[in-house]
């Protein structure tokens, strides 16, 4: 399947003036608004749309979470398809035993064996390729008789999804394989029954989707990935979220799987959000690792600026819950 990544996500949300200005303060660009809706875009063309949580034709909420984060969630996240053919097997391998629906643009919707709302669309993306950073190194002068371009604080918009990540009760082979054999999507690491990280197709992304196993029951949508410019511009944004009273949720930190830069952050419409930079590009050939997320030293991140996430389980990863909870 010639999948290359996320094209679109709709929240239901039960404070849309919230979460426009948490969006905009996210550095999506506003195209449209109604007194029930709002569309935003990112610098790649790919979108994000914001509806009322009670809002008829969304899909049904999907998730089992705590529950002072099941207010807002992701009703649908659809995938790009390189292609109107690479649709249209999709379309033909999920009829096989669940319902598609096609919009008159030819957006086809479905379900996972997870019920997560899903569709697919011919993606509408720009392929964009930015300048590597100049840096100074030891003995390397990537940046001869220049101040670094960082010493000036910007505005930072996001380029592009990179990836999204579900909860997954007990044993996420079923999904695993779901995702795999019917829609093409390819393993990069597997966490031996911790998790699987998975990618699209037809992409480079360490990982398009992350299938994370949570043995307290639950499921359903937990964050989406943005990618930025570069480390400065993680630093940056997710300064710039605190500054205008969004609250932290991990980082900065350092993965040691997939290796990005990323500072995840609550988010008012659902979950959580992450800005990253500096993420591993995986091509075939490449071998399956399997990682034990239980051995000793394994943090799930080299370093990060506050040690006092360090060693958060995922059954933790909703700590410290909010104050307004
Ligand atoms: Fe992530």
């Amino acid at each position: 399947m010639n999948i290359v990544g996320v094209e679109s996500i709709t929240y239901g949300v039960e404070d849309l003036e919230q979460a426009i200005r948490y969006h905009q303060d996210w550095g999506l660009t506003l195209v449209a608004k109604t007194d029930a809706s709002a569309d935003f875009e990112l610098v790649d063309g790919t979108t994000l749309h914001l509806r009322r949580s009670d809002a008829p034709d969304l899909p049904p909420v999907n998730l089992n979470w705590l529950p002072h984060l099941m207010k807002s969630t992701v009703r649908e996240v659809i995938w790009g398809a390189a292609d109107q053919a690479t649709v249209d097997a999709v379309a033909a391998e999920l009829s096989k035993d669940r319902e598609v629906t096609t919009d008159a643009d030819g957006t086809i919707h479905s379900i996972d064996n997870l019920n997560n709302a899903m569709g697919f669309a011919v993606t509408k993306r720009k392929e964009l390729t930015l300048n590597l950073p100049e840096i100074n190194t030891v003995g390397n002068s990537g940046r001869p008789d220049k101040p670094a371009e960082a010493t000036i604080r910007r505005a930072v918009h996001p380029y592009r999804y990179v990836h999204v990540v579900y909860w997954v009760p007990e044993d996420t082979q079923a999904t695993v394989d779901f995702y795999i054999n019917r829609l093409g999507f390819k393993m990069t690491d597997d966490m031996t029954g911790g998790g699987a990280f998975l990618r699209c197709g037809n992409s480079i992304d360490h990982h398009n989707l992350f299938l994370q196993r949570n043995n307290d029951g639950y499921y359903g949508f937990q964050h989406v990935a943005y990618e930025v410019k570069d480390l400065d511009e993680v630093a940056m944004l997710g300064q710039h979220m605190e500054e205008n009273g969004w609250r932290t949720n991990v980082g900065p930190i350092r993965h040691n799987i997939c290796s990005s830069f990323s500072w995840y952050l609550w988010n008012p419409a659902g979950g959580a959000i992450e800005a990253l930079s500096d993420i591993d590009h995986i091509h075939d050939g490449w071998e399956v690792r399997t990682i034990d997320p239980s051995q000793e030293g394994f943090y799930g991140h080299s370093w990060t600026a506050n040690p006092a996430h360090r060693g958060v389980r995922p059954a933790q990863w909703v700590d410290p819950i909010p104050e307004d909870a």
